[in-house]
């Protein structure tokens, strides 16, 4: 059976360790990205919290935005003989190997937040949102709110080779498609950062007659709006009235933002992905039931309309 030593070492361990304090404490490892945004600082946060409250000694790895690095850090894991592990995979391929040798070691392993181009029984489970509907949104926002008006758009857009960067790009795509007045003429990378964010939006602005000639910015996550927002409003436009603003995560900053006026509309990814894992976790340990492959998390849509402050206040006690 399928880690069947994880169980056998674990299972008794998890009848008295989860939901409850316990002195038996079961051993995850946790390989995270870094910290390249506001929403990975909470995920970070969050996943500690989560373990904590459940009596889990949490092993932290941060792995500094490289691939590498999350490697080492799983096969230390397995060397030290934890009952599962945790990953944020930076990049979506490259991990056949050594999931394969956690699958040999008979640990489980759970993907948050991003996903992997690996066969689906190396890993245990994946919780994440739905990557491309998120670009959807977004997209179909845009699309409805510039309404048949011709719209320029420049994309931010995220790490690249990660499943973020990708599928947001695809889902938003996709809602442009047929909308024949929407046209994407600039797409980059800013790596998920405010820093790149403000510095390659710069370059769009630039680029495109000091931003005249743009009508909207569609960025992968809100660290990157919010940096442009900055680069949009020194070159003397009004971000959100000028050049509309859609991005994903809902951080409070960007909430910030939009009571401002200065952004338009942001796509949620909630950073508890660990409460969820975990219990997928204790589930299959306690049951020997293997949870669905995907855990899906929502993707709600947030515009001006849904008071920004109210919503900035409620965020900020959630591990951002
Ligand atoms: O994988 C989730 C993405 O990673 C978030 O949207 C972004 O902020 C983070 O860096």
């Amino acid at each position: 059976m399928k880690f069947a030593k994880a169980l056998a070492s674990a299972t008794i361990l998890a009848a008295c360790t989860f939901g409850s304090a316990s002195a038996a404490e079961l051993v995850v490892g946790f390989s995270q990205i870094g910290s390249e945004s506001g929403w990975r600082a909470a995920e970070t946060t969050l996943t500690k919290q989560q373990a904590e409250q459940r009596g889990i000694d949490l092993k932290f790895a941060d792995a500094q935005q490289k691939q590498e690095n999350q490697i080492k850090a799983i096969r230390s894991f397995i060397a030290q003989g934890v009952n599962a592990i945790l990953v944020a995979p930076v990049v979506a391929t490259g991990w056949d190997e050594v999931l394969q040798e956690a699958k040999d070691a008979e640990i489980p392993v759970i993907l948050l937040d991003r996903t992997v181009d690996a066969s689906d029984d190396l890993y245990l489970t994946a919780v994440t949102s739905d990557l491309v509907h998120e670009g959807n949104v977004a997209g179909k926002w845009l699309a409805d709110t510039v309404a048949g008006k011709p719209c320029n758009v420049v994309e931010l857009q995220g790490t690249t080779g990660s499943s973020p960067a990708i599928d947001r790009k695809k889902g938003f795509e996709q809602a442009l498609s047929g909308h024949d007045n929407l046209k994407i003429i600039r797409s980059q990378t800013g790596d998920f950062t405010r820093t790149k964010g403000k510095e390659v939006m710069e370059s769009f602005l630039k680029a495109e007659g000091g931003g005249k000639n743009i009508c909207a910015l569609y960025a992968h996550n809100d660290d990157m709006a919010v940096g442009a927002i900055q680069a949009i409003k020194e070159a003397g436009l009004k971000p959100g009235t000028d050049i509309l603003v859609v991005s994903i995560d809902a951080v409070p900053d960007i909430f910030q933002a939009m009571a401002a006026g200065e952004a338009n509309a942001t796509v949620e990814l909630t950073p508890n992905m660990a409460g969820p894992a975990f219990d997928a976790l204790a589930a299959y340990l306690k049951d020997k039931k293997a949870p669905a492959k995907w855990i899906q998390t929502e993707s709600k849509l947030y515009t001006q309309a849904d008071d920004p402050m109210k919503v900035y206040e409620e965020k900020k006690g959630l591990g951002y």
